[in-house]
């Protein structure tokens, strides 16, 4: 049986073979399908991409449908119970896991390399008192880039790594400057002595003391968590990171990009909404009216629904599991009383039945970091922490790719035909109409 398919274009009665790879037809062989000479050839009309691939990866798996996420093959479930936050970015970039000594080297790059230029102090002071720290984010990063020309070598393997080294390494002391700067507190320095994340936490919460000494059950849960958001394929962010990286900018003008749509409720922002939702819920008996609200289409159950998952996110399994760990630390979260219950009546309601919508990563994720004493704000930042190393794995990926170019979707135009330009005083209100364009093609 041909791995191909055969497509009657019923307008000219002319037959094509398309091949068939990997089970996908490339949108190009679509082309040479045309009405007549003089006509573009057919193009594949998808708003939001729902069903076309951008690029072919090694990077993340995931069947929606079994809810199943696995890095470079690995389960994530293996990786949450086993792995650590900064052996799973070497495991995403490199794609495979790093040896005793490579893991050290690794770790080492990456912790050498925390500090920030003191001028980006500056920026952060200039930011207003209530400034939200992801838009504060979204701008220091992309003002790393001019404290690294050389960074736009992006095709020098030896200044890519480097870049790669500081975005990981940065990234939370830029999250943690933001934060204190949000409370009016002086910026604490990294304690490269401590982990990936016990380093993040001093920065956060260390006031006079000479040492901060981190929970271990927390600094932990925070691992777990970034491991849980360090990558998951072709979302919004990354299809940001790709699409301005195909441009070849320097990877921060890039990332911060990715940050700027990680920003969204729709994406990153999402927990930071659970949390108002719930909050504004109150109340376990205030929940059926809630979701009476929702399915008349007046806003949206927060941390439910997902475009690829299908299925219960194996992301929101684990950190519900692990949530009880936390709150054996930091005391119970009232919140999650709501969550649970709003939980079980949704998954047994028709309306999330039908639609196929469960918790997602969100629906829980922003009940710890609370109890952690974080911020909503800071939610989307604690995203875009782990997720650097999605965006750098896949941004690598992009440039040793020989079948990416600069990313330019194409239109289909249904704006005015070609008028003539009227004076302002012959004009009238509402403008001359003229018959629309019939779905041209722009070139
Ligand atoms: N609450 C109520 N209804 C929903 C929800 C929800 N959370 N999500 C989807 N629906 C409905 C939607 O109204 C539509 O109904 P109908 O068929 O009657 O028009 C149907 O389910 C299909 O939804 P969709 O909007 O076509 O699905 P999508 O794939 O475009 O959207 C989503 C995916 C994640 C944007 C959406 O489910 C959503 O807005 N969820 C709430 C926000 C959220 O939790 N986002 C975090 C996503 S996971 C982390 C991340 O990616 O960053």
């Amino acid at each position: 049986m041909a791995d191909t398919i055969t497509v009657t274009d019923n307008r000219t009665g002319k037959s094509y073979e398309l091949p068939i790879e990997h089970g996908t037809v490339r949108a190009m062989h679509l082309r040479q399908i045309k009405a007549n000479d003089a006509d573009f050839g057919l193009m594949v009309y998808d708003p939001a991409f729902t069903n076309t691939a951008s690029c072919r990866s090694h990077i993340t798996f995931i069947d929606g449908d079994e809810g199943i996420l696995r890095y470079r093959g690995y389960p994530i479930e293996q990786l949450a119970e086993q792995s650590s936050y900064l052996e799973t970015a070497y495991l995403l970039i490199f794609g495979e896991l790093p040896t005793r000594s490579q893991l050290d080297q690794w770790v080492h790059d990456i912790t050498f390399r925390t500090f920030i230029h003191e001028n980006v102090k500056k920026f952060m002071d200039g930011f207003h008192h209530d400034a939200h720290p992801m838009g504060m984010l979204v701008s220091t990063v992309g003002a790393l880039s001019t404290f690294y020309p050389e960074s736009k070598e992006i095709f020098d393997e030896e200044v890519q790594l480097l870049q790669i080294h500081r975005l990981i390494a940065k990234m939370p002391t830029l999250a943690a400057f933001a934060y204190r700067h949000s409370l009016g507190l002086p910026y604490r320095y990294p304690d490269n002595d401590l982990s990936f994340t016990g380093n993040l936490l001093t920065m956060l919460y260390r006031m006079s003391e000479a040492k901060y000494d981190p929970d271990p059950v927390l600094e932990r849960a925070l691992d777990l968590l970034f491991i849980l958001h360090a990558d998951h394929e072709q979302n919004c962010s990354t299809n940001a990171m790709r699409s301005v990286g195909s441009s070849h900018p320097d990877p921060y003008s890039a990332i911060a990009a990715a940050c700027a749509a990680l920003y969204g409720p729709l994406h990153g922002g999402a927990n930071e909404e659970v949390l108002r939702m719930l909050t504004q819920i109150g109340s376990v008996d205030r929940i059926p009216e809630f979701i009476k609200e929702v399915k008349a289409g007046h806003g949206l159950l927060f941390g439910f629904g997902h475009r690829v998952y299908k299925h219960y996110d194996p992301r929101a399994s684990i950190i519900k599991t692990m949530a009880h760990r936390v709150f054996e630390v930091t005391g119970r979260n009232p919140l999650l009383d709501i969550a649970l219950e709003l939980e079980k009546i949704a998954l047994e309601d028709a309306y999330f039945i039908e639609r196929k919508l469960y918790p997602n990563v969100d629906f829980y994720s922003g009940i710890i970091y609370q109890s952690m004493g974080f911020p909503v704000a800071m939610f989307p930042v604690l995203f875009a922490i782990p997720r650097t190393a999605g965006w750098v794995a896949q941004w690598r990926e992009m440039l040793q790719d020989p079948e990416q170019k600069i990313a330019r979707p194409r239109q289909v135009y249904l704006g005015y035909d070609q008028r003539d330009y009227v004076s302002v005083e012959r004009r009238e209100p509402g403008g001359t109409p003229v018959a629309s364009g019939a779905g041209q093609a722009a070139r």
